[in-house]
């Protein structure tokens, strides 16, 4: 079974302990944390203390997805903020082992990320190193985007690599997951779902069970 994995990008800042906790009642298990750095990605979100915050007051699984340059320079610092896992996208990493490797080194899970221009054949040397594949299904930075087309190929070619290497990870989606979509990923090969406008616009428990019953359809 799938997760859905909501993105706190666009959560109300002003509530957000308020809004995760709604989240965790509403029986959601990962909560996805988009932290972008301003130049490998054009956008600035927020960083450390959001996160050191918010896990004082929830048991959620943190899902970190560092859209920063060389992040292995702060994978120590966001293990200490109480990331469970941290997700690193492939094209901003020169030593893309090193980073997988001090991610675990950190004692938590790890994640590659690509963008829709890198092609799904680029995670094949890493996959069988890492928890999970982030198919990245809108250009980075920003909430609120069309989901791209072409990710939906690049999902089942993941999932072949996959099998093909023998390895056995989760494959996250992120961007433009909403009504339209849902199906299409998760037939693809999909598990974690994140999705940002989708959850936070409007009623966040009644939009978490209709994209959860969506995905139990699909599956
Ligand atoms: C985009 C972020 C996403 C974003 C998704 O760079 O990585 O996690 O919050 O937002 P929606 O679901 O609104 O496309
Ligand atoms: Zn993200």
């Amino acid at each position: 079974m799938g997760e859905l994995c909501p993105s706190i990008l666009s959560a109300d800042f002003n509530r957000l302990g308020e809004q995760i906790r709604t989240l965790e009642d509403a029986g959601i298990k990962i909560l996805h944390i988009d932290v972008m750095d301003g130049d490998f990605v054009p956008s600035i979100s927020f960083g450390m203390p959001v996160i050191r915050s918010i896990r004082k007051e929830s048991g959620l699984f943190f899902d970190v997805h560092l859209m920063v340059r060389e992040p292995i320079r702060y994978i120590r610092e966001f293990v200490d903020c109480g990331a469970d896992s941290i997700t690193v996208h492939l094209e901003a990493c020169s030593d893309v082992d090193a980073a997988i490797r001090a991610i675990h080194e950190a004692g938590i899970k790890a994640g590659l990320s690509i963008k829709p221009a890198t092609e799904a054949e680029a995670v094949r040397p890493y996959i069988r190193d890492v928890e999970m594949v982030l198919v990245m299904t809108v250009e980075p930075g920003f909430g609120g985007q069309k989901y791209i087309e072409s990710s939906t190929e690049k999902i089942r070619r993941v999932r072949e690599i996959e099998a093909e290497e023998g390895a056995k990870v989760h494959v996250q989606v992120d961007g433009g997951i909403n009504d339209d979509t849902i199906q299409v990923v998760v037939k693809a090969g999909a598990d974690y779902l994140v999705a940002g406008s989708a959850v936070f616009k409007g009623d966040l428990k009644k939009n978490a069970d209709h994209i959860r019953a969506l995905m139990e359809q699909a599956g």
